[in-house]
């Protein structure tokens, strides 16, 4: 009799701690922030083709064959524009462009397109290429950080 009763605390123990590990989850990895960057390699070459396709006859009319940008629009290459993006977020700069973009009449593109277009400007700005493409969901653009490149 009494052995069972300790039995069935016991029990009650160990299921209230499986539930508070559960909750918490490990320790040592991190739920939250960004968990890749853009020097993983998240995107790949035919998306990329793809996205230069889309900015040739979307954006490059402002911003340039180049992407140097002229008097209106600024350049989407090296530290004019990336100084302006470390430290966020790769869905912020595909928001921008899907909500944004083109400035005369945004809305058009779709969040594929918009993802596709942003690996070209990341590949010029001379991020590697990986094997497979960049989805564009917002949780996994959200979770990939925009930083200087390794050279
Ligand atoms: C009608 C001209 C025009 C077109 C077309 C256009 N843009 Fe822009 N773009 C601008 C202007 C002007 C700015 C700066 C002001 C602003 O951010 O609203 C800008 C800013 C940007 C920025 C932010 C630059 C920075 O330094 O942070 C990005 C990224 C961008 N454009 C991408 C695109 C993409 C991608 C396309 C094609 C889908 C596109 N733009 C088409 C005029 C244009």
């Amino acid at each position: 009799m009494r052995y069972r009763v300790v039995l069935v605390l016991f029990l009650a123990g160990v299921t209230a701690t499986s539930v508070v590990v559960a909750a918490t989850g490990p320790t040592t990895e991190p739920t939250t922030g960004p968990s890749r960057s853009v020097n993983d390699g998240i995107y790949s070459a035919i998306q990329v083709a793809r996205g230069k396709k889309s900015y040739s006859s979307l954006c490059a009319r402002c911003h340039g064959d180049n992407l140097l940008g002229n008097d209106d629009a600024p350049a989407l290459v090296d530290n004019d524009f990336l100084g302006h993006w470390y430290g966020k977020t790769l869905g912020k700069l595909v928001d921008l462009t899907w909500k944004k973009m083109p400035t005369d009449g945004p809305g058009r593109l779709n969040r594929r397109q918009s993802t596709d277009i942003t690996t070209y400007l990341l590949s010029e700005n001379g991020y590697p290429v990986g094997k497979s493409d960049l989805p564009p969901d917002a949780g996994v653009l959200n979770g990939i950080l925009i930083q200087r490149a390794k050279q």
